[in-house]
């Protein structure tokens, strides 16, 4: 099992105790439209990933599914989106020998694009595509792409559409200088567009979605009062690691590296990433690894740690520069000093909102920051605490502390 720290992981990478959730996620999508809900870096590209390569490693007869995955995160406008997707549907016609279908499903001025992707691929018209789709507005996207996704039926296989970071693809839209009310109509307009897709043809219906993002699409929709648009989507959750998930993930690595640990310095190791993400872990263990020694007892491993924590560890610090980027001043301070609380103990919200907050901001915001926190993969709501607010994981806490205050 490789170290990787940052990019979706898949087959060997994949830690073997979720892949549970790759099968979950193949059930589910058998008969539904499922949202991934997790915080970021918990590991929904890599569930999604890890199905797209057990299906292409199938022989043919074997694949249960057509996977089209799209990748949304620097998406900025909806015609972007709207040519990106229609370009996936097109390719999975090719791929799947039908090319002719296109231009009967789009008409008579297609025929001649639809022949030429079946003689020379993709990437061979893709400029040609652009010259030809260059002026299309929402609305004619949408005559275009809907004949292509009801083609899906007549498909052998069901087909699973992925939209990765669709939600942040929505904050593009609105930082692209659209007033509050043209955003709202753009995002329903969409959502609204793709709920229609997913409600046509139910009965034999043989395509569906997943959504996934680091952004709450859930409360990105119920802050524009739409919620109802995403109402019918099954969700799997990524949770996080437990303790014995924790030391599988740990003994992989250490394994693959031939470091070996001390059972005190294990346990600290433990103790530090369970709760939170597979990504805590992996980026321990390259700490470890980047001081070029295999092996450690207890108190070099806690020295590597705090090393890691003071020295400004490059893969903890994207977790900052994203508060810096989407969140305004005031979000931001707010945000600092939750968190800043949250390094003594952990609280409830209602609590720390009267105690520390209430004169400064609305109960509305402070909740926005903290949801945002909670989705940016800082905090949760602690069920088996009183739902208090705490840190995701130890680890992140330590960090954060070490960075406010210069110690934990
Ligand atoms: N199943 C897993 N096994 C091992 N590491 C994982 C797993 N899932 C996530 N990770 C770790 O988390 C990082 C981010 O994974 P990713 O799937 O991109 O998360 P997300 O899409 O939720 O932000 C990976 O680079 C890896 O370090
Ligand atoms: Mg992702």
């Amino acid at each position: 099992m490789e170290n990787i720290t940052g990019k979706a992981v898949t087959h060997h990478n994949y830690l073997k105790t979720r892949l549970h959730l790759v099968n979950e996620l193949k059930a589910l999508a058998k008969n539904h439209s499922v949202i991934i809900e997790a915080p970021r870096r918990f590991g929904k590209t890599s569930v999604i990933k890890e199905l797209i390569r057990q299906e292409n490693a199938k022989p043919e007869e074997g694949k249960e599914f057509n996977m089209i995955f799209l990748e949304l995160e620097g998406e900025e406008t909806i015609e972007h989106f709207c040519f990106k997707f229609f370009r996936e549907l097109l390719s999975l016609y090719h791929v799947r020998r039908h090319a002719e279908r296109i231009g009967q499903f789009l008409g008579g001025a297609w025929n001649a694009v639809s022949s030429r992707i079946g003689k020379v691929g993709m990437l061979e018209v893709d400029i040609e595509l652009r010259e030809k789709t260059r002026q299309f507005n929402f609305a004619e996207w949408k005559e275009k792409i809907s004949p292509l996704i009801a083609g899906l039926n007549s498909l052998e296989k069901s087909t699973i559409i992925v939209f990765d970071e669709f939600p942040d693809m929505l904050a593009n839209f609105k930082n692209k200088g659209l007033s509050q009310e043209e955003y709202k109509t753009m995002v329903d307009l969409l959502t609204g567009w793709l709920r229609t897709l997913r409600q046509s043809s139910d009965s034999h219906r043989k395509y569906q979605f997943v959504f996934c993002g680091s952004v709450n699409l859930r409360k990105t929709l119920e802050r524009l009062g739409i919620s109802k648009r995403i109402n019918d989507l099954e969700s799997l959750s990524v949770p996080p690691l437990t303790v014995d998930e924790a030391r599988v993930l740990v003994e992989a690595l250490c394994g693959e590296y031939h470091i070996g640990i001390e059972p005190d310095g294990t346990g600290f190791l433990i103790e530090k990433i369970a709760d939170g993400s597979p990504y805590y872990g992996q980026i321990l263990i390259k700490a470890l690894r980047d001081t070029r020694k295999h092996s450690f007892n207890d108190s070099a491993v806690r020295v590597v740690y705090e090393a890691m924590l003071r020295n400004g560890n490059h893969d903890l610090n994207h977790f900052h520069s994203r508060l810096e980027e989407y969140l305004t001043p005031f979000e931001r301070e707010t945000a600092s000093n939750i968190l800043l609380h949250l390094c003594r103990d952990a609280c409830h919200e209602q609590q720390m909102y009267q105690a520390f907050f209430h004169e400064r901001c609305s109960y509305e915001i402070f909740q926005d920051v903290v949801d945002r926190l909670i989705f940016e993969g800082y905090l949760t709501r602690d069920l088996a605490d009183k739902n208090n607010l705490r840190f995701v994981s130890p680890l992140l806490k330590d960090w954060w502390a070490c960075k406010k205050t210069g110690g934990f």
